[in-house]
């Protein structure tokens, strides 16, 4: 499916309409506490303006209703970061696709953030007047928001379709999330290794299905194992567990066979706390009153062992409760052991992303994923309307 990317049209004097996924975490005095989705779209800005361009970046920030501004969720912060990280003035237009937006652009400004989509209702319904107005800003549209591939929103898919005519391509962020979560995943080298953790099976069921027809193992760890272990009869005391989602596990576990690698044991507590009393237990025997909160020594030594041999390793949800140690072992060992390794690795994004980060491993791995959901959808092998709209090379 290659798809055009910045690099193959002409740039010099042209308006080039970038949806980014700058849904960057805030703190409650509106400060971002993680930049990196900023970050990652500076290659595709700098393209533009090194092209003789003008960018045009809109995006989403969090859920807002749909029903105009909410202070809390605008993204000027994240305006003021780009400029900060551009080292030149970047303009806000307070009003997603009306008079101020309009006006930013024509005052010739080469970079105009436009404020968070998601305030007007047209965003979320993939309205088309609403699309026509984003679409009418520009000569160019552009997708560098991977984030946000598996949404259906109106800049996904309305915008590039009422552009149809003018050039429609993807940044360089999607183009390598797509090298990597895509075509890699298409044409793995063995043995290929997916680990997914994580609290809820429900989460990973369609991800399971699909990697189990591609992976030599799917190696499961975090609470959904708890969830497999009560499909196998076991005891899970008082563990995080979806019981109505038993009979899905023992579905999986027949589909699976031997390719779906369980923990041996777990690192249990008697609280959800760092000082609760402790004890390692073979998987299956957590007792009542503990909770499993980690994988234990002999299965965190296995998973590493396993990842030693991989050639591709996939790796989507901690292994337990990386934000508090004890309990951050088993995900520290999985993570040092793909740090370690020479294999092809990619990090899904949320969570596993931020453990790898936490651990200080992130550029010792082949590609950290910007995507939660997006991620894991095409994990799922999913194709994104949002990206097959988009000119391919000829
Ligand atoms: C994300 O953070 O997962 C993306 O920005 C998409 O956000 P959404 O789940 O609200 O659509
Ligand atoms: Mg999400």
């Amino acid at each position: 499916m290659p798809k055009k990317t910045i690099a193959d049209v002409p740039l010099s004097g042209k308006k080039v309409l970038v949806r980014v996924d700058f849904n960057v975490p805030l703190d409650s005095a509106q400060q971002i506490t993680d930049d990196r989705r900023i970050r990652m779209a500076l290659p595709t800005i700098e393209k533009i303006l090194a092209g003789g361009g003008r960018a045009i970046l809109m995006s989403h920030l969090g859920r807002p209703k749909g029903e105009g501004v909410e202070p809390n969720l605008s993204l000027r912060p994240a305006a003021e970061r780009l400029g900060e990280l551009l080292g030149q003035p970047v303009a806000f237009a307070a009003d997603t696709a009306g008079d101020d937006a309009r006006e930013k652009v024509a005052s010739g400004s080469n970079v105009v953030v436009l404020e968070n989509l998601r305030f007007q209702v047209g965003e979320k319904k993939g309205d088309a007047a609403f699309a026509d107005g984003l679409a009418g800003l520009a000569d160019i549209y552009c997708n560098d928001a991977f984030g946000t591939c598996h949404r259906t929103d109106a800049s996904m898919v309305a915008v590039p379709a009422a552009m149809e005519g003018k050039p429609r391509v993807v940044g360089f962020l999607v183009a390598r999330e797509i090298e990597y979560l895509d075509d890699v995943i298409a044409r793995p080298q063995h043995p290929f290794i997916a680990i997914l953790g994580g609290a809820k099976v429900s989460d990973k069921i369609g991800v399971i299905k699909n990697l189990l027809g591609i992976c030599d193992h799917v190696v499961i760890g975090g609470a959904m194992a708890y969830t497999f272990a009560l499909a196998q009869g076991g005891q899970v005391g008082d563990s995080l567990v979806e019981p109505d989602k038993v009979d899905l596990a023992q579905d999986l576990l027949k589909q699976g066979g031997e390719k779906l690698v369980l923990p041996f044991d777990t690192h249990c507590g008697d609280a959800f706390a760092p000082d609760c009393n402790k004890q390692v237990v073979p998987a299956g025997k957590i007792p009542e009153g503990f909770m499993g909160l980690d994988i234990g020594p002999r299965t965190a030594s296995h998973y590493a062992d396993l990842v030693t041999h991989a050639k591709t390793i996939v790796w989507n949800g901690p292994m337990g409760v990386f934000e508090m140690p004890p309990f951050d072992a088993g995900t520290r060992a999985v993570a040092e052991s793909i740090a370690a390794s020479d294999a092809v690795s990619i990090i899904g994004g949320g969570d596993s992303a931020a453990a790898i980060e936490q651990f200080g491993f992130a550029d010792q791995v082949s590609h950290v994923s910007t995507g939660g959901g997006a991620s894991l959808a095409m994990l799922e092998g999913k194709n994104f309307a949002a990206v097959e709209l988009l000119d391919r090379v000829d």
